[in-house]
């Protein structure tokens, strides 16, 4: 690890990795009409940032969206900006990892990589950066760009070149690639965390594997079911070879969480089965594919975890590729220590109600995974 980046607790010694994800964006990451889920207020996504902060959770992880998924819900229809969102929580917060999420076809990179060393400094060099190359045309249509589905990778490596070229400083650089046109290219001040802030990516098609491989920290990946951990590992690791590079993979996270298994699958049923919102997940999969081209191989994004295994219902208000973490402190706990034992090195978590749900999560599960040794004392 990088000395520089040791302030980001993206690089902290906890063995499995923990940040809350998407709780900027209403419905979070449900695609329910149960009427208590998020409503993505400032003053709820506020507190409940402070409260896994003092737990000592390694990140918050917001959403770029630009639109919502349509449906009665319209998820994701309300969503505060992730940049500027990421400054604020910068001064609210303490010690956890505060990260922006910029789609590089609508953001210039010396544009973020001011926004990046702004945030930096104000969280003493807990900012990072997920970059997304966009996969929903219907978003782009607001900002009236259009997203090429063959070489958004490909821009995206560029952008991010010059990206992190401006964070390492040096002398003003002229930029003249396949791309991008940029003259006399400097910043300062430069991030706090060297050589640039901590990079996600999520790439789940070849070319956005091969994207991580070169430029990301982390790799978001869906993972349904864990017995898919070994052949994707294996996978990254071999990309990562070809890259001389190391990278953690990560994947996300749904917690339903309560003193007992049936009151935790009664409610994940109810708000994922009985209140799913099939308008919006008819929108997701019109606009986002459930396969991806791998060479002319179609690959099935994963999207069916042990409930739709185990029962053939849809869960459709569940977010399609969420893992479902659903069941007592213990279950989730020890499905925690599984998700690591795997290879994983963290997760995201999200909750229908984040604000409410959070405390008992931080109270009975985090402490049940340092007694399973993947996570070390709050301290
Ligand atoms: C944890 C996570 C966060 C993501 N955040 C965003 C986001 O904020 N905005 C966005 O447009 N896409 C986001 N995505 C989608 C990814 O960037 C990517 O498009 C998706 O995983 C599919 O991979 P592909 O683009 O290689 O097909 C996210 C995906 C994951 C797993």
């Amino acid at each position: 690890m990088d000395v520089s980046r040791a302030s980001n607790p993206l690089f902290g010694p906890n063995r499995f990795k923990l940040g809350v994800f998407s709780a900027n964006c209403d419905g979070g990451l449900t695609m329910s009409l149960a009427p208590e889920r998020w409503p993505c207020r400032w003053d709820d996504i506020a507190a409940m940032s402070q409260l896994a902060d003092a737990a000592g959770m390694e990140f918050i992880l917001p959403v770029a969206k630009w639109r919502g998924y349509q449906g009665k819900a319209n998820v994701y229809g309300r969503s505060f900006e992730t940049l500027t969102h990421g400054a604020a929580l910068a001064a609210l917060t303490k010690r956890i990892a505060i990260f922006c999420t910029v789609h590089v076809a609508l953001v210039t990179p010396a544009f973020t990589a001011k926004a990046m060393a702004t945030i930096d400094h104000v969280s003493h060099g807990r900012a990072g950066l997920n970059i997304v190359c966009g996969w929903n045309q219907n978003e782009f249509d607001l900002h009236g760009v259009t997203i090429d589905p063959e070489t958004r990778y490909d821009q995206g490596l560029e952008w991010f070149e010059v990206w992190s070229r401006l964070l390492q400083g040096g002398p003003e650089f002229d930029w003249d690639g396949k791309y991008y046109h940029f003259k006399k290219l400097q910043t300062d001040p430069l991030s706090i965390q060297r050589p640039w802030p901590a990079v996600m990516s999520a790439g789940f098609s070849p070319k956005g594997r091969e994207f991580a491989a070169r430029a990301a920290d982390v790799l978001f990946l869906n993972v349904t079911e864990l017995d898919q951990v070994p052949a994707i590992l294996a996978d990254v690791d071999a990309q990562m070879a070809i890259h001389k590079r190391k990278i953690s993979v990560f994947t996300m996270g749904h917690v339903v969480c309560r003193p007992t298994r049936k009151d935790a699958e009664d409610y994940f049923h109810y708000f994922a089965e009985e209140m799913e919102d099939p308008g919006g997940q008819a929108y997701y999969l019109e606009n986002r594919g459930a396969t991806v081209n791998d060479g002319g191989r179609q690959i099935v994004r994963p999207m069916r975890n042990r409930f739709h295994r185990a029962t053939g219902l849809n869960y459709a208000g569940a977010y399609p590729g969420v893992y479902p973490f659903v069941g007592t402190p213990d279950d989730i706990a020890a499905e925690m220590a599984r998700m690591s034992a795997s290879g994983l090195a963290g997760c995201t978590v999200a909750f229908v109600d984040y604000l409410k749900e959070i405390p008992y999560f931080i109270q009975e599960v985090l402490p049940r995974l340092e007694r399973l040794g993947i996570r070390g004392p709050n301290v």
